[in-house]
């Protein structure tokens, strides 16, 4: 058996990730969760995991052979993400979900130094660095789900096209680099297979739910309401990307790893209809 640990397993790229490799014969997967009562998935077996609490790392990666890390956004993750990995054993597999253009995120390179501390981790490694995902347009969690279902797309863009990118295109990147060999030391830019504005996504949103969806252009300083520390300023940086145009290069990664085409806004869009209409 090959032991797979899934940090983040309930959210955007753990879930469908758990799935691809719950779907694999000889593979245990360990779904990890700050809330592991909540990890319903089949083939997953739910496992304690917290940044917040160290004690649980000890048993959620015992014996595993690969670790998908899925990084916690806050300004100690470089500290935090460094002290898991002393947990693994020498040979393990790690993949972390990065994001584009993560040279230039976060204060003395906070993005980069979390990438660096998994690549001198002394593990095989592989970081992903994906676009904006297009699961945010339904993710409850997330601001624009309940916009969308208002009419309203209220977003800051500054004009920039995304790339968006289809989450489960992230896990089937991420179940390769994961099980198979030939990852190692790799960084993949990832992203959608095309690059739309927010206009071209409202009126695709607006045919998929059934009602008019229009783009609203807001400040960024908008964008940033309610919003403080470090959060606040993750998302400062991710909104001057945005306008810079930073998440709009296409890349075929997607389909050079998995040997097919990165899911269009389309397919996802047609996928999601039960949710976005609220079926
Ligand atoms: N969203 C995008 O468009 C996008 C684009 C590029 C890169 N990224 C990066 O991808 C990563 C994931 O972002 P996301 O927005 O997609 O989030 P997400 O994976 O959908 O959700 C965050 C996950 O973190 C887990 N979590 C919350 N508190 C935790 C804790 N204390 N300890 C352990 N796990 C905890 C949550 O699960 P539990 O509540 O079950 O613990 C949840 O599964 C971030 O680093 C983000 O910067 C996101």
């Amino acid at each position: 058996m090959t032991r797979v640990l899934v940090t983040g397993v309930r959210g955007k790229t753990g879930t469908p990730l758990a799935h691809l490799l719950a779907a694999r014969p000889g593979i245990d997967v360990l779904g990890g969760s700050s809330d592991p009562t909540t990890v319903t998935l089949e083939g997953a077996q739910p496992t304690a995991f917290s940044w917040d609490d160290a004690s649980t790392w000890a048993a959620a990666t015992d014996a595993v052979d690969a670790v998908y890390v899925v990084r916690p956004d806050r300004a100690d993750a470089p500290e935090l993400i460094d002290a898991l990995l002393t947990e693994l054993s020498a040979d393990a597999r790690v993949v972390l979900l990065s994001e584009r253009d993560a040279d230039s995120v976060g204060p003395d390179g906070w993005a980069v130094r979390t990438e660096q501390v998994v690549r001198g981790s002394g593990r095989q490694w592989t970081v992903l660095r994906p676009s904006w995902f297009m699961q945010v347009l339904t993710d409850e969690r997330f601001y624009l789900a309940q916009l969308v279902e208002e009419g309203e797309l209220a977003f800051s863009s500054g004009g920039a096209s995304l790339a968006w990118i289809d989450a489960r295109d992230i896990a089937a990147v991420a179940e390769c680099a994961l099980l198979d060999d030939g990852h190692e030391g790799q960084v993949y830019e990832l992203s959608g297979p095309e690059s739309l504005t927010l206009t071209h996504v409202a009126e695709q949103l607006s045919t998929a739910v059934g009602h008019r969806v229009a783009h609203r252009e807001i400040t960024i300083d908008e964008a940033l309401e309610g919003l403080r520390g470090f959060e606040r300023d993750l998302t400062l940086w991710t909104f001057e990307r945005v306008h810079a145009g930073t998440f709009a290069p296409v890349t075929d990664t997607v389909e050079r790893l998995t040997g097919r085409p990165a899911r269009t806004l389309q397919t996802f869009l047609a996928d999601s209809a039960a949710v976005l209409r609220r079926d």
